[in-house]
């Protein structure tokens, strides 16, 4: 058993803690008012709750989970922890400015890891004080039925961090692969191009947005098809993701097309706002 220590409680952060609760640890939880602590928990009860009714999970097991979760707006409450893992919003300054909050107070031998989908490893470590001990986890949603970690060093990262990254994610359950610090890692470099290429296939007439998914739900046995895939991961967030991959690479697969920026214009975000290729 760990302490494990989660800064954010949105939906990844929530995720993630649930998870390592499930698993045993003694997690902490940190977001940045008692309102998003409240919001988070209830989030991971609801999903615990839901998982008793649909005979997933016992009230013993989902008892034992919540009893491993505490929700704070203090990190110092994450200072005894072996493993802390950074999930807050997507944004490299205020990535860094956690990092180094984080750093003042954990233990010189906790491994510290962001679940970062877009942003450089090496990058959010240039400003650490012991960036050996950093790497990426990155979790993919919804983080307590998806498999998959990645793992990935930054060119600072140690060997040490990373075997304790990839034993983590075992420790959760989770099957861990090794990705590049590169954008998009491994899962989004060959997504995003793909709910991309939906959104200029459906710009150009090659179906509706229902057949668009139908065919790649029915025909290639995908559990959603790219919209309705897009509306769950957030327009927002591939839009957000798309163009650091453009900056990156200069590649147009990775170019938002135009349809894509102005729903983000419009607030049509997906699932989260309750409405963007569908309606929620
Ligand atoms: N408790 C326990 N288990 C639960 C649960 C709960 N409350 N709710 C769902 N589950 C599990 C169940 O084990 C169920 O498995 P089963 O088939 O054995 O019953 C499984 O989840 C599926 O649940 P449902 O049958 O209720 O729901 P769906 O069949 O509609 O599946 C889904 C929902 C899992 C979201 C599925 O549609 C899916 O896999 N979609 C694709 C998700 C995906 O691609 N995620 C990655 C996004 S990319 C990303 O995250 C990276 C980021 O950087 C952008």
């Amino acid at each position: 058993m760990l302490t494990v220590g989660v800064l954010g409680c949105g939906l990844m952060g929530s995720g993630i803690a649930q998870v390592c609760a499930q698993a045993g640890h003694r997690t902490v939880v940190r977001e940045v008012d008692e309102a998003l602590v409240e919001k988070g928990l209830g989030r991971i009860r609801a999903f615990l709750d839901a998982g008793v009714a649909r005979g997933k999970t016992t009230p013993a097991a989902r008892d034992a989970t919540l009893a491993n979760l505490t929700g704070t707006t203090d990190v110092a409450d994450v200072a005894d922890a072996d493993v802390v893992v950074e999930a807050i919003v997507e944004n490299l300054d205020a990535k860094r400015e956690m990092l180094a909050a984080l750093e003042r107070v954990v233990r010189p031998d906790a491994l510290i890891a962001s679940n970062t989908s877009s942003l450089c490893i090496t990058e959010m470590a240039a400003s650490m004080e012991h960036p050996e001990r950093f790497l990426g986890l990155h979790f993919f949603s919804p983080v307590p039925v998806m498999k998959l970690v990645e793992v990935i060093r930054g060119l600072a990262t140690g060997d040490d961090a990373y075997r304790r990254g990839m034993d983590f994610a075992a420790t959760l359950g989770k099957d861990p692969v090794t990705a590049p610090d590169r954008p998009g890692f491994i899962v989004n470099r060959l997504l995003i191009p793909y709910l991309l290429d939906a959104i200029r296939a459906y710009e150009s007439g090659v179906g509706t947005i229902e057949d668009i998914d139908k065919g790649m739900q029915m025909g290639c046995g995908h559990p959603m098809g790219p919209f309705t895939l897009l509306d769950f991961v957030g327009l927002d967030t591939t839009y957000y993701i798309a163009n650091i991959m453009y900056e990156e690479f200069r590649d147009p697969q990775y170019a938002a097309p135009p349809l894509l920026r102005r729903m983000v214009a419009a607030g049509r975000l997906g699932r989260k706002s309750g409405r963007g290729f569908y309606t929620y």
